[in-house]
């Protein structure tokens, strides 16, 4: 018989314990939820499919990412386009007259619609062919150049609604964490496992919730937002399932404090 705490949960009545199972699934239910409104929320700060980590950096940090017409000119491309042509167009990338100065009829022969039609379309058009070719980029219409002059600039949450969402989010996860670790002392198993469970997902409920404020600064600290909450969520999922699973298992009857 293990010397553990004088009140276990398999001592308790069947309907308490019950209810505490129900309850703990509910949670962790919860959690899962919340997992997933996670995923959809962050999922498209950056334009590739998924959550991935530029997501988390965006978020928390933001990010730039320059607009691919701006990085193809100033790399260089194309070879045969004429400096002067090149500095133009790039110049009105630059500028804050990007829809307005496209087509811009004053502009004449400078008009970046007009470069593009002389420079670009013979490879960038939906119907072009030939080695050289790039029909899958298509310059044709300002629609396509659109989506390609724009800059995206991701800017992350203001500290206010970092703030606020931290004072729902931090003491509720750790009051959570604090009970399920309780709870989970008073089961059948290992209260060494329970320990090292609740302190490594205690630990990264903090690095996590620090990490809302250092990846600001350090966008590398993303992946300690993600790792830290992953310790949290596995944490809460084992020390939530024994707990589920000890209560359901079948009980005991108190045995008197003499034994
Ligand atoms: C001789 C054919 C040719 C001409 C002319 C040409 N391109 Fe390209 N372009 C390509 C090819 C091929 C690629 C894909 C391979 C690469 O990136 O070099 C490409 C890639 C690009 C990309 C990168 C698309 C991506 O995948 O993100 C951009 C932007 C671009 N071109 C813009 C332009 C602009 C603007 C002009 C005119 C000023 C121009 N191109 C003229 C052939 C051409």
């Amino acid at each position: 018989m293990s010397m553990s705490s004088p009140l276990t949960l398999r001592e308790l009545p069947y309907l308490f314990r019950l209810g505490i199972a129900l309850s703990v699934l509910t949670l962790l239910g919860g959690y899962v939820v919340s997992g997933l409104h996670l995923r959809w929320h962050y999922e498209n700060r950056d334009e590739s499919p998924g959550l991935t980590i530029n997501d988390i950096i965006g978020a928390y940090h933001g990010v730039q990412t320059p607009s691919p017409l701006i990085s193809a000119l100033e790399d260089g491309h194309p070879e045969t386009l004429q400096e002067f042509e090149r500095q133009a167009l790039i110049d009105w990338l630059r500028s804050d007259r990007v829809s307005q100065d496209y087509d811009n009829l004053d502009l004449g022969d400078e008009a970046p619609s007009e470069i593009i039609a002389v420079s670009c379309l013979d490879c960038h058009s939906r119907g072009s062919s030939g080695p050289e070719a790039y029909p899958e980029v298509s310059l044709e219409y300002w629609d396509d150049i659109q989506k390609l002059a724009i800059s995206k600039d991701i800017q992350p949450a203001g500290t206010e609604i970092v703030a606020m969402s931290q004072h729902t989010h931090a003491p509720t996860m750790a009051v959570i964490m604090i009970v399920l670790g309780l709870l989970g002392v008073l089961t059948r198993f290992s209260n060494r496992l329970i320990g090292l469970v609740t302190f490594f997902a205690s630990l990264g409920l903090l690095v996590d919730m620090a990490g809302w404020w250092i990846t600001r600064e350090v966008a590398q600290f993303a992946y300690a937002i993600v790792v830290g909450g992953a310790l949290y969520a596995i944490g809460t999922m084992i020390v939530g399932g024994l707990v589920v699973i000890d209560c359901v298992l079948p009980g005991r009857k108190r045995v008197s404090a003499e034994e």
